[in-house]
C-alpha cells in the first residue's frame, strides 16, 4: 500500500507513513480545533516538500484569509500558487449547486492534482437541499402508460443523499488523496453532522476540544484508516509555531 505523508510533525506514524494513496479522509472536529490550519498544512507540506500537486477548495473563507492564516506558520502560499504546485480555490456557499463536486473532480484530475482538499462538508450539509436537482431527487414510476412522480425527497433523507453523492463523485478520481473538513456535533451517535460520511469515507479522524488547564486543550484520535494498522490512542494536538504538532502521552 502506497502512502501519502502529510508531513504533519506526529501524525504520520499513527498511521503507518499516511494515508492510503486515492483515499478519501474525513477529518472531524468542533469549532477552533484547528481543522483548517490541518488541512492547509496538508496542502501545503504537499506541495512543498513531496512535490504533489495540491487542490485546496474552500466554501468558508476568502484566499486572503487562508494566505494571512498560513503566513503566521512561515508557510508562503502565494510562492507555492505561484509555483504551479498549489491552488486554493473559494467557492461561495451561494455559489454551490449539485454539480459542484463533479466539477472539482473534473478539475483535479485535468490539472493533475494529487491531493485534494475540501473545507468544509459541513457547509455543504446545511445547504445541501437547496443545492440538489430536483429531478435527481424525484422517483419515476412507471406502470402502464401512466407515469407517477412520488414527492421529492425531503429533508434529512435529501442532504444524505446529497452528501453520498459529492463523496461518491469525489472516491471516483482513485488517484486523489483527499482530506474532507467536516464539522461535529456536540452530542449524539454520530461522528459527523451529516451522520453519513464517516460510513462511506476510508478514514475518519477526530479532533476534540477540552480545556482542563493542562498544557494542550486540543487533542486527536485515527477512529477509522481502511488498509492500516492504525494507532488507536489518543493524543494531545499543538497549534505551533510551525504548524501542528501531535505529541504521544508519556
Ligand atoms: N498562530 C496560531 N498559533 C496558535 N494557535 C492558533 C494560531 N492561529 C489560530 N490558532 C488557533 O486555531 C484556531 C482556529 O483554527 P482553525 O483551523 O481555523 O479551526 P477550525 O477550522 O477547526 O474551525 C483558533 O481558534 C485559535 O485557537
Ligand atoms: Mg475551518
Amino acid at each position: 500500500m502506497e502512502r501519502v505523508p502529510t508531513g504533519i510533525k506526529g501524525f504520520d506514524d499513527l498511521v503507518q507513513g499516511g494515508f492510503p494513496r486515492g483515499s478519501t479522509i474525513l477529518y472531524c472536529g468542533s469549532p477552533g480545533t484547528g481543522k483548517t490550519i490541518f488541512s492547509l498544512e496538508y496542502a501545503y507540506r504537499g506541495a512543498k516538500e513531496f512535490n504533489e500537486k495540491s487542490l485546496y477548495v474552500t466554501f468558508e473563507q476568502r484566499r486572503e484569509e487562508l494566505v494571512e492564516q498560513a503566513s503566521q506558520f512561515g508557510w508562503d502560499l502565494g510562492e507555492i500558487e505561484h509555483s504551479g504546485m498549489l491552488k486554493i480555490v473559494s467557492i461561495p456557499a451561494r455559489d454551490l449547486n449539485y454539480k459542484t463536486s463533479a466539477g472539482i473532480v473534473k478539475m483535479s484530475i485535468d490539472e493533475g492534482f494529487k491531493r485534494v482538499v475540501i473545507d468544509s462538508l459541513s457547509t455543504l450539509t446545511i445547504n445541501a437541499p437547496i443545492y440538489s436537482d430536483q429531478e435527481a431527487n424525484t422517483v419515476k414510476d412507471v406502470v402502464g402508460d401512466k407515469m407517477f412522480f412520488s414527492p421529492p425527497i425531503i429533508g434529512d433523507t435529501l442532504t444524505k443523499r446529497f452528501i453520498y453523492n459529492f463523496i461518491d463523485d469525489i472516491k471516483r478520481a482513485d488517484h486523489i488523496t483527499t482530506l474532507l473538513v467536516g464539522e461535529a456535533p456536540d452530542k449524539g451517535d454520530f461522528i459527523s453532522r451529516d451522520s453519513i460520511s464517516e460510513f462511506i469515507c476510508d478514514g475518519v479522524i477526530l479532533v476534540t476540544f477540552e480545556s482542563m488547564g493542562g498544557e494542550f486543550s486540543r487533542s486527536l484520535i485515527v477512529r477509522k484508516m481502511r488498509n492500516t494498522k492504525n494507532d488507536e490512542d489518543i493524543h494531545p494536538l499543538e497549534i505551533g509555531h510551525a504548524g501542528m504538532v501531535v505529541h504521544n502521552i508519556e
